[in-house]
């Protein structure tokens, strides 16, 4: 089958969250299953040199913008089974962040205009076209409603994933026809509008064959009001065509058996060299370098969706009366910033504060800590709490979304699972549980196989891009009996 990804961040070339880890990870997956896959992307130039260079001009077009003709040029790039096109367009994409400008809104319909143009320039007429979140998700109701009346794109499907219903593209209605170049008749509530606005999630979500998104948890949770960001009636509306399907993670490149960036190589069988790993970031972040403590960590976007309102509500407490250490690696929201920043300065020889990113860094982080926290008021899927488990840093996390189908409670007398949850979006319910997972964490042999128990288990890509496929394979066919 021929799939053509659009996406508005990918690894290796450009990152700021998880979607592009999956952009990056699930077309190669994809591709093993024999599958020829195709991922168009913004030339941002935040691209590193080195993979523009490889970079080959194959063609140009003219992509409409409302009224304006665009320039689209056409770069394409192959590495691991995998045709990448960059759309190149200086004007919306030579800017100094991905995302947050004025014009997003005219900078994604231009995108989602360039990938049917692109698609055709360069001759991939695919038979699922693949889009993800509110960036691309225009792209199938434009397919939908204009393209497919064309013979190229006429047997093309359409399927969006949601990776975070939170962000929608909400735009003034006069987006329609300016930017969109459509009808204002398309400015109704059974199509692009919603509440009043242009929405270009609900449109995908309206004119996709099938949604999906990226976990079963996810997928119930947002066909209700608490989670469903006001399109719950949408989505319920195509509740028969939404699938929740678990992210993987890269484990080639998540791989404490080999990775480049961390001290000592282990694997379940190896546990003591963990602790080298332990030491060497003790070390690193200018911490007491003790192995009998235990080392809690969180690497993370610093917004409100991760529960960052609880971990300020009860970190204080915690550091005053445990004998623990504290490290966060992350960006995002400046009262989190401010509030890490000053934890660091209060508690110096217990909790260190790193306000940025840094990939190695990070790796360093979860192979060396012990506890990894993320309490998350949602979770679409979450990767943090899965490379952890892949390093045997035991989770702590909220029963939510993908934290609820990924981490398992431990159950004492069962002795089974892979980590501590709890469920109520209440601080002192995550303190609690904190100090649960503390006192097992004192019986060596009882944290041993909970790391075990969580270091052994599959997170690869595999089972997740056959699922996908099957969702291909049911909405090319239009057969139920492929779901079923
Ligand atoms: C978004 C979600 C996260 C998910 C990721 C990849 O960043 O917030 O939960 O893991 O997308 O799907």
């Amino acid at each position: 089958m021929k799939v053509l990804f659009a996406v508005s961040e990918c690894t290796p070339f450009v990152k700021s969250g998880g979607l592009a880890d999956v952009a990056g990870a699930l077309p190669k997956a994809l591709a093993r299953l024999g599958n020829e896959v195709a991922v168009m992307l913004p030339k941002y130039s935040q691209i590193p040199e080195r993979w523009k260079k490889r970079m080959r001009k194959m063609a140009k077009c003219t992509v409409a913008v409302g009224w304006r003709q665009q320039y689209c040029g056409i770069e394409h790039m192959a590495e691991d089974d995998v045709n990448y096109y960059f759309i190149d367009n200086e004007y919306y994409f030579n800017r100094d962040s991905l995302y947050g400008h004025y014009d997003d809104g005219e900078r994604f319909a231009f995108f989602s205009r360039a990938v049917l143009e692109a698609a055709k320039a360069v001759n991939v007429q695919a038979d699922i076209v693949h889009t993800h979140d509110w960036h691309t998700a225009m792209v199938n109701y434009l397919l939908k409603e204009e393209y497919r009346k064309h013979p190229f794109y006429e047997q093309m499907k359409s399927v969006l994933t949601i990776h975070n219903l939170q962000f929608q593209g909400i735009f003034p209605p006069d987006v329609t026809h300016d930017l969109l170049g459509l009808e204002m008749d398309h400015f109704h509530y059974e199509r692009l509008e919603c509440n009043g606005f242009v929405n270009f999630m609900k449109a995908g979500i309206i004119a996709a064959d099938h949604v999906t998104t990226v976990s079963p948890t996810y997928r119930n949770e947002i066909l209700t009001p608490y989670y469903g960001e006001q399109l719950e009636q949408v989505l319920r509306y195509r509740e028969n065509d939404v699938t929740g399907i678990l992210n993987g993670i890269d484990d080639s490149f998540y791989q404490p058996k080999s990775d480049p960036y961390i001290e000592a190589h282990y694997d379940s069988e190896h546990l003591a060299n963990k602790e080298e790993n332990k030491t060497k970031l003790q070390r690193r972040m200018g911490l007491p370098e003790r192995h009998d403590i235990p080392l809690i960590s969180m690497v993370t976007r610093l917004t409100k969706q991760k529960g960052l309102d609880l971990v300020r509500r009860i970190m204080h407490e915690l550091l005053e009366e445990q004998d623990i250490q504290l490290i966060v690696l992350g960006t995002g929201e400046r009262e989190f910033e401010d509030y890490f920043r000053y934890a660091e300065f209060a508690f110096h020889e217990k909790c260190r504060a790193y306000i940025g990113f840094d990939e190695p860094l990070a790796h360093q982080i979860y192979a060396g800590s012990d506890l990894f926290l993320m309490p998350s008021k949602f979770e679409p899927c979450g990767l943090g709490q899965l490379i952890a488990l892949q390093y045997g840093a035991i989770p702590i996390v909220r029963e939510t979304g993908g934290l609820y189908d990924t981490v398992r409670s431990y159950q004492e007398e069962e002795g089974t699972g892979n980590g501590f949850t709890f469920s109520a979006f209440n601080a002192h319910d995550l303190k609690f549980t904190i100090e649960r997972a503390l006192s097992f964490y004192r019986q060596k042999d009882v944290w041993k196989s909970i790391m075990k128990t969580a270091m052994n288990a599959d997170y690869s890509w595999e089972q997740s891009a056959k699922e996908y496929q099957r969702i291909f394979e049911h909405v090319t066919r239009s057969g139920r009996d492929v779901l079923e």
